[in-house]
């Protein structure tokens, strides 16, 4: 197993992804346990990308449960359509949040929390099984970059976790 994450500052964010998708992969393959892979990889993303909250939620009993995160305490229970996580279950589909606070339904669990991107992650009938939610504590402070980033980055959690 891997033992190391870099995320190399002076080259390109979609390259930065592209670097940390395949430590990410190198890192979780031979481990057949979904928890501690996707524990490390919240590691990884929060210590390597300094995002401020990084975790997971999971759809258990009609909810969204919170799964292995790196970050201030979190709210453990959401519900479908509430909050950008909520939502983001509802309508399967990524949402780029530059300032929480104009969004409908936003959950603070810490208002430390600017902006964000939550990603859905499917399984192979491409029903929603989570979310990866990563958030920052600076309004306005992820692109398109980060959002394709954290797209492939979402299609390796699911895979971990339905596998
Ligand atoms: N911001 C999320 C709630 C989860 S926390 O930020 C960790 C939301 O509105 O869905």
């Amino acid at each position: 197993m891997a033992e190391t994450f870099l995320v190399n500052t002076s080259i390109s964010k979609k390259e930065q992804y592209k670097n940390a998708l395949l430590q990410l992969e190198a890192l979780t393959e031979g481990e057949g346990d979904w928890i501690a892979n996707v524990s490390n990889v919240m590691a990884c993303l929060k210590y390597g990308f300094g995002f401020f909250w990084v975790g997971v939620y999971l759809v258990k009993d009609g909810a969204l449960v919170l799964g292995p995160f790196q970050g201030p305490l979190a709210c453990t229970r959401i519900p479908k359509g509430k909050g950008v996580c909520g939502k983001s279950w509802e309508l399967n589909e990524t949402l780029l949040v530059p300032d929480v606070e104009a969004f409908p339904g936003h959950i603070a669990c810490s208002s430390d929390s600017k902006s964000e991107v939550v990603v859905p992650l499917f399984d192979n009938n491409q029903e929603v099984i989570g979310v990866l939610d990563v958030d920052s504590d600076k309004l306005n402070d992820f692109d398109e970059e980060d959002q394709f980033g954290l797209e492939q980055i979402g299609i390796l959690i699911s895979k971990i976790i339905t596998s």
